[in-house]
């Protein structure tokens, strides 16, 4: 489904010049970096080699690519969650795990990421974790979800 994902922001940019360039750009909006796998989607799209969608994306320091973990911690900051105290979680989240958001760890395990409202704002603060909602998040809990990931 991640995939789907980064195909909905590259075909944007099909048609248009430099569209390439522009979908790097939108993609980095959206995950704080470019995903290795959204590269291989845009050679795809844009009908050029891995190494060449790849060059352009390596090309200008201001994109930064990166790998995803096995597990994608999201971290909603739409206005509820803002509010209910999402900095704090994204604190305890880059503390624990020793990383920055838009990071992933050392290990491959973890990375972190910001979203938007997914939708479950009803109990805010929300993270998700490989797409499923965790809602409520403190930093208390974090450890505890966390350890869920093995
Ligand atoms: S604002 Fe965070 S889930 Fe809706």
């Amino acid at each position: 489904m991640q995939m789907s994902d980064y195909l909905n922001i590259i075909e944007k940019y099909k048609d248009l010049p430099g569209g390439i360039i522009e979908a790097y750009h939108a993609l980095q909006r959206e995950y704080n970096y470019i995903p290795e796998d959204a590269i291989d989607q845009a050679a795809k799209v844009f009908g050029v080699s891995k190494a060449k969608a790849f060059g352009v994306a390596t090309f200008y320091s201001y994109f930064k690519v990166g790998k995803r973990g096995r597990y994608v911690i999201r971290i909603c900051e739409s206005a509820p969650c803002h509010v209910a105290g999402a900095a704090e979680v994204v604190n305890a989240l880059e503390q624990q795990l020793g990383i920055k958001m838009g990071e992933t760890t050392a290990d491959g395990k973890f990375t972190l990421e910001f979203a938007e409202c997914v939708g479950q704002c009803q109990a805010t603060p929300v993270i998700t974790i490989n797409s499923k909602p965790y809602v409520d998040v403190s930093p208390e809990k974090l450890t505890g979800i966390l350890s869920e990931c093995q």
